[in-house]
């Protein structure tokens, strides 16, 4: 997946980059930084802090990309002061230039003891790394159809490109390997509305909601291990 990647300013006033060949991107037109945050803060990781407070999270992101999720997190874990291990899976890492082209640390004021994201991005991958006693990161260079854990999930941020881009992604037996790596309770959650998607979420055991979705895009989904 090596494609050319131009940058685009969507709605919000965030960045976002856009594959042309595969017309798709990173994230919603309407807005990168409204979309990660009503869908994977919002949706996700507050709908597991309600049901879970004081606990420890764990997390498996599907798709790290931009970085712009897990570094929302990041923020999320020294504000709240949830503890969070988070995982995050990506088979074509960006480039720093990339990474840089996108200039998200103008869309945050941060304290000298917090990371920017062009910091944040420079992180090692394949390394466990305590960057908080809140906030245990680990990137991997992996697809997520090869990744093995031996630890369970609370959450899983399911932020691959869209079906038209690999429908077999999206298809029973990912979500059947998502259902096995999380927790009785674990929650995973989308961008993704589709019926198909919705009912191999339900055939594999999940508990489906459809959400409203963020600035344009009807709905979401939102799934729960019973
Ligand atoms: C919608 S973008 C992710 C946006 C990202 N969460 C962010 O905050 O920037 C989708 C990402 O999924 C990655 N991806 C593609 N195929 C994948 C696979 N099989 N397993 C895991 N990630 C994959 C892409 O390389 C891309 O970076």
């Amino acid at each position: 997946m090596n494609h050319e990647k131009k940058i685009v300013l969507t709605k919000d006033g965030s960045y976002t980059l856009r594959i042309d060949a595969l017309k798709e991107s990173y994230h919603s037109l309407h807005g990168a930084l409204t979309e990660s945050e009503f869908i994977y803060l919002n949706h996700g990781l507050h709908f597991w802090q309600e049901n879970n407070q004081g606990k420890r999270c764990r997390i498996l992101e599907i798709g790290y990309g931009t970085g712009l999720i897990s570094y929302l997190s990041y923020l999320e874990a020294q504000k709240s002061q949830t503890g969070m291990d988070y995982t995050a899976i990506e088979p074509y890492p960006l480039t720093s230039e990339e990474s840089e082209l996108l200039n998200y640390d103008n869309l945050f004021e941060i304290s000298k003891n917090q990371l920017s994201h062009k910091d944040f991005s420079k992180l090692l991958w394949e390394k466990s790394l305590a960057i908080l006693p809140e906030f245990n990161l680990l990137k991997k260079k992996i697809l997520f159809e090869h990744f093995k854990s031996t630890i369970l999930f609370d959450l899983i941020f399911f932020d691959a490109f869209g079906a038209h881009v690999q429908p077999d992604l999206w298809g029973t037996e990912w979500m059947r390997k998502s259902f096995n790596l999380l927790r009785s309770g674990g929650v995973w959650v989308s961008f993704c509305a589709k019926g198909s998607v919705r009912r191999s979420l339900q055939e594999v055991g999940f508990e489906v909601e459809r959400l409203e979705g963020p600035p344009g895009k009807r709905e979401m989904l939102r799934a729960i291990k019973p």
